[in-house]
């Protein structure tokens, strides 16, 4: 990808109605991107269907969901869930009675992680028992879901899909501090990517963000195959993120949060959909805005992308209603600061040289510095100190904006979609808000 590929026209095709089934391939969270396009496939009427990632026990070993967490998972999904585990990711399997990735990692500490070296030939049969268990269980869910989806039908699979840190206490402790801390506390990003931890992590971020893509394209191949036979059509869509144009000195400019140490993998998830694309399967990777969700939060920073969407929504023809998001922002800010003073802040945040010189495009992923760190983690702390209350953000407000606007946007342009992978910016994320709230 040498430049990103904006979608720049508010889509409206729809070729799904009633009869017609949604896939959520992943877990549905209340926060969470995907509530965005499920609200847009119940509005047309379509089936919805869902997974889960199963549960561990005291063991650690995967099971299903209960009888209970089912019925709570598809009342919150509005759908039926096809109950066969399909967590991603090789951190906690091995062949039969040796250790686990996971296991592997627990003698490390915060004074030798650096230096501690893995076994990669054990860590590859780790690999291979884990990839092998979760296309097995694809072809599992896939049998049982060839039976909910009658001849004829679209199918639209929704993949969400992002994650694979490994549950380890030396983790929690580096994540800390690359992702939070500054001064003193202040940890590279680079030093981790260096380290036989670093690599371990991210070959599980290419199973659980990228793989379990192709793994969902390969497994539906023969229902695919059969709804298209029949008269009907087969989509693809994934999330992914690769920094997004947002409003910096009255333009839009693209921009990035780092170090964002899943980047490689989410260009691996633009591969996947590229290599189906070129086959004649239509999938799309969307890459969208950063927001704040249960999988975002540990990111401290990582929100203050979003407050220009204030701008956004003002200049992409913004009317009544944009002027009231204005309005519903303001009560959440400290008595004696204004929203414009917050903006003014972002403005001089997002011009300063350390963040203009992380608007490299073709160098994405970047690592990241004690002088980001310091401007990134000061300025949101300011940021959060401006309101009254530390869980009343006005990022959470923000937020559930992008996700609304991001549901009819992907859901619409999946009918008729113009390439692989395509960016959804401020700008076409204002005008679909603006659209939606004028009628
Ligand atoms: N939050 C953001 O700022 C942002 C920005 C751009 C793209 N995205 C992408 O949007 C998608 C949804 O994320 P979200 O931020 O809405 O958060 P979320 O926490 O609601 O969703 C994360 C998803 O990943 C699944 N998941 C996590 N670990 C898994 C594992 N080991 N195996 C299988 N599935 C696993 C969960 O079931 C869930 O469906 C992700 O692909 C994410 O990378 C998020």
């Amino acid at each position: 990808m040498i430049s990103p590929i904006p979608l720049r026209d508010v889509p409206t095709g729809n070729i799904f109605r009633k009869g017609d089934v949604f896939v959520l391939f992943g877990e549905l969270f209340g926060r969470g991107y995907a509530n965005g396009l499920i609200n847009e496939a119940k509005k047309s009427g379509m089936t919805i269907v869902g997974i889960t990632v199963g549960r561990r026990d005291e063991n650690n070993a995967l099971r299903a969901l209960t009888n209970e967490e089912l019925a709570i998972a598809e009342e919150n999904l509005g759908g039926r869930i096809i109950n066969v585990p399909l967590m991603a990711g090789f951190d906690l399997d091995a062949p039969a009675g040796e250790p686990t990735p996971t296991d592997l990692l627990g003698g490390m500490t915060l004074k030798s992680w650096q230096e501690d070296k893995l076994d990669w030939a054990h860590i590859d049969k780790c690999r291979e028992v884990g990839v092998a268990r979760f296309r097995n269980s694809v072809a599992r869910v896939m049998s049982e879901l060839d039976g909910l989806i009658p001849d004829g039908a679209n199918a639209f699979f929704a993949h969400t899909m992002a994650g694979g840190i490994p549950k380890v206490k030396v983790f929690l402790a580096i994540a800390n501090r690359i992702y939070k801390g500054r001064g003193e506390r202040f940890m590279s990003s680079r030093a981790l990517l260096d380290s036989d931890l670093g690599k371990l992590i991210l070959m599980n971020f290419d199973e659980v963000t990228a793989n379990t893509f192709q793994y969902l394209i390969e497994g539906s191949a023969a229902i695919r195959a059969r709804l298209e036979k029949s008269g009907g059509q087969v989509r693809y869509t994934a999330y992914g993120y690769h920094g997004t144009e947002i409003l910096i000195d009255g333009q839009y400019q693209w921009q990035t949060y780092s170090n964002y140490t899943q980047g490689q993998a989410k260009m691996r998830l633009e591969q996947v959909a590229e290599a189906a694309w070129a086959q004649g399967i239509k999938a799309t990777v969307y890459n969208c805005p950063e927001i704040r969700t249960n999988s975002s939060d540990i990111f401290v920073g990582v929100e203050l992308s979003l407050f220009p969407l204030l701008l956004a929504l003002t200049k992409e023809n913004g009317g009544d209603w944009a002027e009231a998001q204005w309005q519903a922002c303001r009560p959440l800010l400290q008595e004696g600061v204004t929203l414009e003073d917050l903006l003014q802040k972002i403005e001089t945040y997002n011009t300063s040289e350390v963040m203009a010189g992380y608007r490299n495009f073709a160098a994405w992923p970047m690592d990241n510095s004690e002088a980001l760190a310091d401007r990134m983690i000061g300025t949101s702390e300011e940021i959060t100190q401006m309101h009254h209350d530390r869980k009343e953000l006005v990022v959470g407000h923000l937020s559930a904006l992008v996700l609304e606007g991001t549901g009819p946007l992907m859901f619409y342009e999946t009918s008729h979609p113009a390439g692989p992978v395509l960016w959804l910016n401020h700008d076409i994320i204002a005008r679909q808000l603006n659209l939606m709230h004028a009628q």
